[in-house]
């Protein structure tokens, strides 16, 4: 590594550490990293994910005994600062002991537009405002695995690309297309519309239909909509949509996690279409 790459650190002045301050101030990061045009990525595994899907990282922190490990992902940048410091000093930076090695903070990359994204889909599943970083990794975890094509998530949802999404995706959040729509429900269900989509409502009302009864064969383009952890999916959402469908309940449980439920009727659709 050339001596203008490595920079070693003893104090916390430079600007560029600021896009490491106070990791774990969940509500400070989830502003400031959009704000600044970044995501943080921990662990050689994560990192070298975004790197393969075409990312950039804009500097690397780590402690100097992780240096040889992490040398294969910051030799791929030999323009990107690489700072090294005592654990001490990383985690007063950041809050926490860098435990998984080091921290690579990427450019946030520009999301698709939305009919750009519809293209050449077919099965869609839309997050509506879910507000935990690990439900919505496990939800790209379950689309990249069962084969949804793509993923949008509402203004409100929580950021697919927070470092505890990324992690609990294990890094399908770069794999699998998705972007955030900017109005929902009533501008982004007539998107779907317009692109030939049935929009159907992951729900639990009265006369929804259930899910082991409702076609989602071939012949149909579907979105499959999952609610909030709490209060589920929006009175308007409900109402906007073609379908309600229930996952039906037993042993007197009321609900599925938002993110079991989206792998089950994934999986459905998944099956689905396979029998053509
Ligand atoms: C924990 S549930 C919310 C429960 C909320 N009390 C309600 O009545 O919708 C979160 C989301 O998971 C999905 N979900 C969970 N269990 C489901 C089921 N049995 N059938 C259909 N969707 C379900 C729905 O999209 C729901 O909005």
């Amino acid at each position: 590594m050339s001596e203008a790459q490595l920079r070693r650190i003893t104090e916390l002045g430079d600007p560029a550490l600021d896009d490491y301050l106070r990791m774990t101030d969940v509500k400070l990061r989830s502003r400031v990293e959009v704000e600044r045009g970044l995501f943080m990525a921990e662990s050689f595994e994560v990192i070298s994910r975004a790197m393969d899907a075409g990312m950039a990282p804009r500097s690397f922190l780590m402690s100097e005994k992780w240096l040889q490990k992490f040398a294969p992902l910051y030799e791929r940048f030999p323009e990107v600062p690489v700072f090294v410091g005592e654990e001490a000093l990383l985690e007063q930076l950041t809050g926490f002991h860098l435990h998984r090695g080091a921290l690579a903070a990427m450019q946030r990359p520009e999301l698709p537009g939305v009919a750009q994204l519809l293209e050449g889909a077919r099965t869609v599943a839309v997050l509506e405002d879910i507000v935990d970083h690990t439900n919505v990794g496990a939800m790209f975890r379950s689309a990249a695995a069962l084969g949804v094509d793509a993923v949008l998530v509402t203004p409100q949802c929580a950021d697919p690309l927070y470092r505890r999404s990324i992690r609990v995706s294990m890094g399908t959040v770069f794999q699998v297309p998705w972007t955030r729509l900017t109005s929902w429900p009533a501008a982004g269900i007539d998107g779907l519309h317009e692109a030939g989509f049935d929009v159907l409502a992951l729900a639990l009302t009265d006369g929804a239909a259930p899910l082991d009864g409702v076609d989602l064969g071939p012949k149909r383009k579907v979105a499959l909509v999952l609610g909030a952890e709490g209060h589920g999916l929006k009175p308007a959402t409900l109402r906007a949509v073609d379908e309600h469908v229930v996952i039906p309940m037993a042993g007197g449980v009321d609900s599925l996690n938002v993110a079991a439920a989206s792998a089950v009727v994934f999986w459905q659709r998944r099956a689905m279409l396979s029998l053509g």
